[in-house]
């Protein structure tokens, strides 16, 4: 059995459901609470145990590498101030020397394109996949749990979650066979399925384990949903020669593509922390308590 040891993060998207925010900044740097986004997804990969983290960029994002850069100034001037909780914070979020890679995205061909251009990264050995849009709250997070699933049935391992099913359309949808373990046989699966189609409402939430052969069946997948490179369509295909497993993910997931998850993630996070809990339920309260305009 192979280990998983990289991730890889497509970050090419553009972010147009956040403008005027993202004109200049990429979405993955959104603020949620304190962190940008993406490092969200990132200490998700690193407490599952990836060694090596690929981020597939696009233009203007040249901030995401230096937001996992030393930033030296800073530093230096944080320990100067004494502020060596603040230090000790961001080195520990700080992937070690080597530890990164980037690749770009020249064209906005879709997920599995996206995908397809970390191959060199990632050569010949399975893999991580994490969506950054999709941040995640539970005490073990997903990642893990997949890890752990990979570890007792090789293969590929994909994330699932219930949706409600008017929103099925949104997603890709997986059918469920046998269980096992922790996680069941996935018989089916369909990119944003027409409304009132969907076999299931187990939506594929964003986390993926998935043997290099996804490479090969990339390289020459055609267009589906929306004219673009599906990734699920070349997993469907990956399908007919390798068992694809899902792993029933029960924590909580916010869609920071959409500005409504975007803001149920800064709300969940905030009231995470003990420091911000009773502030932020003041705040709400008082909100509310205003008159509607
Ligand atoms: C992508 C995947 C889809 C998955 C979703 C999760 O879609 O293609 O299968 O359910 O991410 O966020 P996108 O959000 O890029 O349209």
């Amino acid at each position: 059995m192979r280990k998983v040891r990289k991730a890889v993060f497509p970050v090419a998207g553009l972010g147009t459901r956040f403008l005027p925010a993202t004109k200049a900044i990429p979405k993955e740097m959104l603020t949620v609470v304190d962190r940008p986004v993406i490092q969200y997804v990132v200490d998700e990969a690193r407490e599952a145990g990836i060694e090596h983290f690929i981020f597939v960029t696009g233009r203007n994002k040249a901030v995401i590498e230096d937001h996992f850069d030393i930033q030296f100034e800073l530093y230096d001037t944080l320990e100067q101030r004494g502020k060596t909780d603040q230090l000790e914070m961001l080195r520990t979020m700080q992937p070690a020397p080597g530890q990164t890679s980037f690749t770009r995205q020249q064209e906005p061909l879709g997920l599995g394109h996206a995908v397809w251009c970390a191959r060199d990264l990632v050569g010949n050995e399975p893999f991580a996949l994490l969506l950054p849009d999709m941040i995640m709250q539970s005490e073990e997070s997903c990642m893990k749990g997949m890890v752990e699933l990979y570890r007792r049935t090789g293969n590929n391992v994909i994330g699932v979650q219930e949706c409600d099913p008017d929103e099925a359309h949104k997603y890709g949808i997986v059918a469920k066979g046998a269980e096992l373990h922790t996680g069941f046989e996935i018989t089916g699966m369909v990119e944003k399925p027409a409304k009132g189609t969907a076999p299931t409402n187990l939506y594929i939430n964003g986390r993926y384990i998935l043997q290099p052969e996804i490479f090969q069946l990339l390289e020459n997948q055609e267009r589906g949903a929306g004219g673009e490179i599906q990734l699920t369509d070349a997993m469907l295909r990956l399908g007919k020669e390798q068992t694809l497993f899902g792993y029933h993910y029960r924590g909580n997931t916010y869609d920071c593509g959409s500005p409504e998850g975007f803001i149920e993630a800064n709300l969940a996070f905030a009231l995470q922390k003990p420091e911000l809990r009773e502030v932020v339920e003041g705040l709400i309260g008082k909100a509310l308590g205003r008159p509607r305009d």
